[in-house]
């Protein structure tokens, strides 16, 4: 069952290419894609709601919506919808529900208040024949199969990988270039294993650290920091890197690990907070594409592989999840099924 892999996690974490391959193939032929892009090119205001991980994606949805589309999403988290923005919406906004499960009463709440106010409310769901895909009028499945390890991994590449198709076709833009994903992906799994093989000793015995992204990488350190809480049980905050030196920088001392996620067009900006990190003694892990500024500045850097900047933003979560994988089964847990978790949150 789990195909020679010690665990469901990792067999996931490495299925990404193959199903970014066949969501993309599905998207490229869907009849839906046309009514979901004409149903956000209408709309007076658009949101992407979603919870945990899910919510993560919506958040790197909304960064290539405004960066590739110029269009401008709100992105949120689905109970602060209703305290937050139900007021505020009526038919002429749309709400795109994310949800692996589709069965999260958190997002299930939103879109009930979302549906009763008249927005036009889109699904975005892995589970076909889940209550989201019952309750939109309008979905798109994220082919993904079954996923059994509690977390999300290969759900949440196909989120961000259908939101990027999204922003690509709003802007008009040639797919094509899309279709690299896959094989990029595979790269990306094979330079950055053994070199997040090689760091974990160093950071392990740490139980607190930070990762840091800015733009586009920003939802990927978000997302790092949440698996790498959820199955190391460290407690591990993600943050704009702009943000550390406003308060947090206070917290490293000698060899404090900080994680620095960029893509290629951040790396003046990131390596200043990066020398920030280090000249008080830090270790600051970089992960991004070569380049000799990262280099010389950085603790270590775990090298992506070149591409587009939107695309190396998605390849940056691979090395975060086998970093959180390889930090929890070092510390002798099961990542698959990490304590007081349950795979689908049905209660408020
Ligand atoms: C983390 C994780 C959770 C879920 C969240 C929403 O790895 O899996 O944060 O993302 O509970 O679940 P879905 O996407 O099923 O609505």
């Amino acid at each position: 069952q789990k195909g020679g892999y010690a665990h469901f996690m990792l067999k996931e974490i490495h299925e990404q290419p193959q199903v970014a391959r066949e969501v993309l193939h599905m998207l490229a032929g869907s009849t839906e894609v046309k009514r979901v892009l004409d149903a956000i090119r209408n709309a007076r205001q658009v949101y992407f709601i979603g919870c945990g991980t899910s919510y993560h994606a919506c958040l790197a949805g909304s960064v290539y919506f405004a960066q590739l589309a110029g269009r401008a999403v709100i992105p949120v988290l689905a109970p602060q919808f209703i305290p937050q923005y139900l007021p505020a919406v009526n038919k002429q906004d749309v709400g795109i529900f994310v949800s692996q499960s589709g069965e999260t009463k958190d997002v299930l709440n939103a879109l009930q208040a979302a549906e009763a106010q008249g927005m036009t409310c889109l699904g975005l769901a892995n589970v076909i024949g889940s209550t989201l895909t019952k309750a939109t009028a309008c979905w798109l499945p994220l082919c993904c199969g079954y996923e059994i390890s509690v977390p999300a991994t290969k759900t949440f590449t196909n989120q961000v990988v259908t939101f990027l198709y999204l922003a690509y076709r709003l802007a008009g833009r040639d797919t094509r270039p899309l279709e690299d994903i896959p094989a990029l992906m595979e790269t990306t799994l094979n330079t950055a294993a053994p070199q997040i093989e090689a760091i974990v000793p160093a950071i392990n015995p740490w139980n607190d650290l930070y990762c840091l992204g800015y733009g586009a990488t920003y939802p990927m350190a978000l997302e790092g920091a949440l698996k790498l809480k959820e199955i190391t049980y460290a407690h591990c905050e993600g943050m704009l890197s702009t943000e550390f030196k406003h308060g947090p920088l206070s917290a490293v001392t000698e060899n404090y690990p900080v994680l620095f996620v960029t893509g290629p067009e951040d790396v003046p900006l990131i390596v200043s907070g990066i020398n920030e990190v280090t000249c008080r003694g830090g270790r600051a892990i970089a992960i991004g594409q070569e380049d000799s500024r990262l280099r010389a500045n950085a603790s270590e850097v775990i090298t992506l592989p070149e591409a587009s900047p939107e695309i190396s933003s998605l390849l940056s979560v691979l090395p975060l999840q086998l970093l959180a994988y390889h930090m929890s089964v070092g510390r002798g847990y099961d990542p698959d099924f990490p304590r007081n978790l349950s795979k689908t949150l049905t209660v408020d």
